[in-house]
């Protein structure tokens, strides 16, 4: 089985998992923590180098404030009560996305789950929080533009290369898989920029119920998809590495 070095996750159907259950859709929330925590740890043992977990959208603001505010109650205990844990695991937490706009207790829980465990160099997990691809891309363009204006770059500078590394996921590979749950079949606004080759892989089941099982069949499913960059099946190596950023 190939193993992605990076894995994006859309987590998505918390809300039908609880509905079905006539349970309030924050319970759904909480089963899917403890996905999060499944998934996260079989990546670890797998030996996937990065996990990007959408947690929170940009347009996920709009919804009834009870379900946000209760989503960032979520994330401050999840931090606290796993942080030693991902510690423990060699796993380095980080953060993508305006991440301005969230509440305070929110911020401060990131920041201290980010100092606590940067030293450990087994996996990065990356949650996307007040994510927005497009949001990214404009917040990008926003740190280029003044970069020209206090003239540490000029126009011709720009090229794919630079606008990547001024992406909230300047230091991430671009994610080599990507699953969403759930059934549904689109990107919602997720890694715009960096889903460019990334192959895709949709589970039917709802996030709550998405775990070591699921994940391995998703890796099954990868390693029998073939790469082609845009190139023929047939191209060496080199010209693969030639034809630009692939890796
Ligand atoms: C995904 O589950 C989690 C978040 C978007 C925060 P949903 O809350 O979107 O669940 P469904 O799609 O309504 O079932
Ligand atoms: C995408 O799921 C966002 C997250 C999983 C955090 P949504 O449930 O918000 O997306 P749509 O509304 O189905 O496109
Ligand atoms: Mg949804």
């Amino acid at each position: 089985m190939e193993i992605p070095r990076h894995l994006a996750v859309i987590m998505d159907g918390n809300g039908r998992w609880a509905e079905k259950r006539r349970l309030p859709r924050i319970a759904g929330h909480r089963e899917g923590a403890k996905s999060v925590r499944r998934v996260v740890e079989e990546c670890r043992r797998l030996g996937v180098g990065y996990v990007t977990l959408y947690a929170f959208s940009t347009e996920n603001w709009g919804r009834p404030r009870s379900e946000v505010e209760a989503l960032m109650r979520l994330l401050v205990q999840f931090l606290e009560q796993e942080t030693p844990r991902m510690i423990s695991n060699g796993i380095r937490f980080n953060a993508i996305g305006d991440l301005e706009r969230l509440p305070d207790s929110a911020r401060r829980a990131i920041d201290k789950a980010r100092d606590r465990s940067a030293d450990c160099r087994g996996m990065v997990l990356t949650l996307a929080l007040s994510y927005g691809g497009r949001d990214e891309i404009v917040r990008a363009v926003r740190r280029i533009a003044a970069e020209i204006q206090e003239r540490r770059l000029n126009p011709p500078d720009i090229d794919a290369a630079l606008l990547g590394s001024r992406l909230d996921t300047g230091d991430l590979p671009d994610p080599d898989l990507l699953i969403r749950t759930s059934g549904e079949k689109r990107i919602s606004n997720f890694l715009l920029w960096q889903l460019a080759y990334s192959e895709m892989v949709f589970s039917e089941v709802t996030w709550p119920e998405f775990g070591e099982a699921e994940l391995r069949a998703a890796f099954e499913e990868f390693s029998r998809r073939q790469r082609r960059f845009g190139l023929t099946a047939a191209a060496p190596e080199e010209s693969r590495s030639a034809a630009g950023r692939l890796s």
